[in-house]
């Protein structure tokens, strides 16, 4: 189904979650994925897709650069044989923060790429000084132009990196350029996302060699080529983690199918400790709630640590448990957005500086006409409305399609009263 750019979500609070529920597959694994296809000649055919918009946006910047992309069911089929140009599209690279992945690839492919400042949520000023500080470390000439930077990899040779933060980003463009560069290069302190690891494996299967993915060390041994292959990537950890604090929510009781248990091992701690009833066989997550709420204090931080794209989903959950809770975000200076309108709704959120946040709890959310400011805070609107009083409004859906394939349909199918309104304009 089209999405719209004004769509809109209505919800009627007061349903609980009962059912099960099949988990997407993720999309922070299938946009890098999606990127490093480009640096075979061969098809790399990726199943499982999700229908998000991030993956319709990266299929254009794709076919911009002359990849033919063919969807067969939920997969898609990427032939980069012919692909000429190594300048990712402006408009379009400004669409999501996952067109910087592309200059790993651009650069493994054809030793040069131009790229512009990449766009995503506006949870902080998402610098690249990271990216391109590894890529100088490689040898890699970089000029900063009046639309962005090029960068010339003719000359690059391998080394050892020491990042000083743990960038997802950066990892994945580093391990992508690296992969087909003569020699060893490491990585130290790279991110230990699943996703990253997940990345790593599919360059592996394709032909490369990287030792360590999800470890505090990643080695890059490089090779001649890859070649093309079938993958499926790893399921979506924060769906289902909204799907779990969902249920927690709603004092419901959800099975979920591919749950991610052990990448969610924090969450699950979290939901444990404060009042839920979590088992787990293998990777189907039982998730309940019959009595209240605990409260309790969050910080998010690196994989493994609490993830910081669960914060603004939980923040709903803690604000009617008993009690009052504090959040600290330390991965993004600017992450706590969705808190204004969670207090249009009824809940009291203070923020005491830019990283902590003191939620009180017992609130009784009201049913409002509210906007999404980013996607993992508009999915914490849409949970907020599964118990609000009365009817929530949410505008700006385009930031959560972003990210869940079709939210209504997942929660729908639980049992929520939800339901998307199309406002008559083209589809994106
Ligand atoms: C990835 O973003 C994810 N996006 C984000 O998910 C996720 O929140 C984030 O990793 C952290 O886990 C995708 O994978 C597409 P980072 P990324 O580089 O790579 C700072 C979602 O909701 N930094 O790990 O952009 C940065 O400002 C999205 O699905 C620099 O300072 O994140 C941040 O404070 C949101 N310089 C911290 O590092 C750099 O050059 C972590 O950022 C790069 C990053």
């Amino acid at each position: 189904m089209n999405y719209c750019f004004n769509d809109k979500l209505e919800i009627v609070g007061g349903n609980r979650l009962f059912g099960t529920f099949k988990n997407q597959t993720s999309k922070n694994a299938v946009l890098p994925i999606m990127s490093a296809s480009i640096m075979t000649e061969g098809v790399v055919e990726i199943r499982q897709v999700p229908d998000i918009l991030d993956v319709k946006n990266m299929k254009k910047i794709l076919r911009k650069l002359g990849v033919k992309v063919t969807k067969k069911k939920d997969s898609l089929l990427l032939d980069s044989s012919k692909i000429s140009r190594f300048q990712v599209d402006e408009n379009l690279s400004k669409t999501m923060r996952s067109s910087i992945f592309l200059l790993g690839a651009l650069l493994s492919r054809f030793k040069e790429a131009h790229i512009t400042f990449p766009g995503g949520c506006k949870i902080g000023n998402r610098p690249i000084d990271l990216h391109i500080d590894a890529l100088k470390k490689l040898n890699v000439k970089v000029i900063e132009d009046e639309s962005g930077f090029f960068f010339d990899g003719r000359s690059a040779k391998p080394n050892k990196i020491k990042l000083k933060i743990p960038s997802v980003g950066a990892t994945e463009n580093i391990v992508q350029f690296a992969v087909k560069l003569k020699g060893k290069t490491e990585i130290f302190n790279p991110a230990r996302e699943p996703e990253v690891v997940d990345l790593c494996n599919f360059l592996n299967s394709m032909g490369a060699k990287i030792v360590g993915a999800g470890t505090k060390k990643i080695t890059i041994y490089g090779v001649d080529s890859l070649f093309g292959i079938q993958y499926t990537p790893i399921k979506d950890r924060i769906v289902s983690g909204t799907i779990m604090i969902a249920t927690a929510l709603t004092k419901g009781k959800v099975t979920i199918i591919d749950g991610c248990a052990k990448e969610n091992e924090s969450l699950i701690k979290i939901l444990s400790s404060i009042g839920c009833k979590i088992d787990l066989e293998n990777d189907i997550i039982k998730v309940s709630r019959e009595g209240e709420l605990k409260n309790i204090n969050i910080v998010t931080g690196y994989f493994p640590k609490f993830p910081t794209d669960l914060q603004s989903i939980i923040l709903p959950l803690l604000c009617v448990a008993e009690g009052n809770s504090k959040v600290q975000e330390l991965v993004f200076e600017n992450r706590f957005l969705i808190a204004k309108e969670l207090n249009r709704m009824g809940a009291n959120i203070s923020l005491s500086n830019a990283h902590t946040a003191l939620v009180r709890g017992l609130s009784a959310p009201r049913g409002r006409t509210v906007k999404a400011t980013d996607l993992r805070g508009g999915a914490g609107l849409v949970l907020a409305g599964l118990i609000a009083k009365g009817k929530t409004i949410i505008s700006d859906v385009h930031f959560i399609d972003r990210g869940y394939d079709h939210i209504e349909h997942m929660l729908s199918s639980l049992g929520a009263n939800i339901r998307r309104v199309c406002q008559k304009q083209k589809s994106r």
